[in-house]
């Protein structure tokens, strides 16, 4: 598969090594990554070295938070017999390329990421005036771009991440990709794909280059991948040619934004460790059951007969990602007349996630119980990941003289 044919079936996501995930990962990032890997080419990785960036004065924990977090995501339903699962520091070539990238990055790229400043600021507690900080979000390219991932699912936050990736990308691509004879190598492989269908590329290849036609791009691409007469190498001279680049070695991501599918704390904030607000997945259900019913309701409520209003109660918010319509209007009805209590109200709340929170925990039980078995789908996964990340290390030295 060509460089570019590639990407657009790979998707790659990470996450810091927090330790135990909550309700708010599973449903903000969890459940998108179940169902994209039954669809693309995934990569799920723990993003360890990242971690280091803010810990590095204390980095004990991140062995168990690593294991707790993958039992976690296997939990949930990331299946390794889909889904490529790994860890960052087993596969030195993140680290690699991180170096490469290094040398063409301008220092002022970095400092301009807003997170650069904003995380220093967060988090004052830290000394955060380390090198390997402000490099954080060029090892997040060179994670996404050793992989050449065509979708990368993230949060808001992370988008300004994946745009760095984008323009460090261009660069290396600008500046790399321009071998020697470049010009004639991509003239002779149009020449390759025979008389029609050269003649219909270079007229899509002009349409964008002269009118910014955006369709006739998208057509040139098309016909690029429908050609049996090229081989990978000259696709993907070709692929950087319409644009008027060089060879696309490193190929651009496209953020995949999670549907915003915001799961309410149990006091109504966004669910985040930081607000002591979370049902963790491997919560027992009776602890469960006693979180959701002391959670706080609409403070005008002080009395049963008291009519609320859902739109000032937290547990509303839980009806808004559990309940279907039905049991919506009679919270709706119930709550505005005093026709339901607030223990009534939560019941099905509780039943909803005890009923999501089962199979999740059956799973990870599975799992804990064989340990030698998680070992195993990282050991894999480590290893199927590297050999992807080789073939584009291979790639990169070859084009930065690096090799012999
Ligand atoms: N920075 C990401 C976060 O904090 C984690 C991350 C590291 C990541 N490398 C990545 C996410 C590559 C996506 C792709 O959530
Ligand atoms: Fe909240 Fe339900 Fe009580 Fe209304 S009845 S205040 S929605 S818990």
């Amino acid at each position: 598969m060509s460089v570019v044919a590639a990407q657009h079936a790979r998707v790659l996501s990470g996450m810091r090594p927090t330790g135990r995930l909550h309700l708010g990962h599973y449903h903000g990032v969890l459940k998108n990554w179940v169902e994209l890997q039954h669809e693309y080419q995934c990569l799920f990785f723990v993003a360890d070295w990242h971690a280091l960036t803010t810990n590095y004065d204390d980095p004990s924990n991140i062995p168990q938070s690593t294991w707790d977090m993958v039992i976690d995501w296997l939990a949930a339903g990331v299946n390794p017999g889909e889904s490529t699962i790994f860890i960052q520091s087993r596969v030195p070539e993140h680290a690699e390329l991180h170096l490469l990238l290094s040398m063409i990055t301008p220092l002022s790229w970095l400092e301009r990421v807003p997170t650069y400043k904003d995380q220093q600021e967060k988090l004052r507690e830290k000394d955060l005036s380390t090198y390997g900080f402000l490099g954080y979000p060029l090892l997040q390219a060179a994670d996404i771009l050793v992989y050449r991932a065509g979708m990368v699912p993230v949060g808001e936050d992370q988008v300004v991440h994946v745009e760095l990736t984008r323009e460090v990308a261009r660069r290396f691509n600008h500046i790399y990709g321009r071998e020697p004879g470049f010009e004639e190598k991509a003239e002779d492989a149009i020449k390759k794909m025979g008389k029609k269908a050269a003649k219909l590329f270079n007229s899509y290849k002009k349409a964008y280059q002269e009118q910014g036609d955006d369709e006739a791009l998208a057509n040139a691409r098309a016909l690029l991948e429908s050609q049996q007469n090229i081989g990978v190498s000259d696709r993907d001279r070709l692929f950087g040619y319409i644009e008027g680049g060089g060879k696309v070695v490193l190929p651009e991501p496209q953020p995949l934004l999670t549907k915003a599918s915001k799961m309410p704390g149990l006091d109504g904030q966004k669910m985040s460790k930081s607000y002591n607000n979370t049902i963790p997945l491997n919560a027992q259900p009776d602890e469960v059951e006693k979180q959701l019913r002391t959670m706080p309701t609409d403070p005008a409520r002080v009395r049963r007969n008291d009519p609320g209003d859902p739109a000032n109660c937290p547990v509303w918010q839980f009806h808004e990602v559990y309940s279907d319509e039905r049991t919506q209007n009679w919270v709706r009805e119930g709550c505005t007349t005093a026709g339901i209590g607030c223990v009534e109200c939560k019941g099905p709340i509780i039943e909803a996630v005890l009923h999501e929170l089962k199979p999740i925990q059956a799973r990870a039980k599975e799992y804990e119980e064989q340990p030698d078995l998680v070992k195993n789908i990282i050991n894999e996964g480590c290893e199927a990941a590297r050999e992807v990340a080789r073939e584009t290390m291979d790639e990169v030295r070859h084009v930065m003289s690096l090799d012999d």
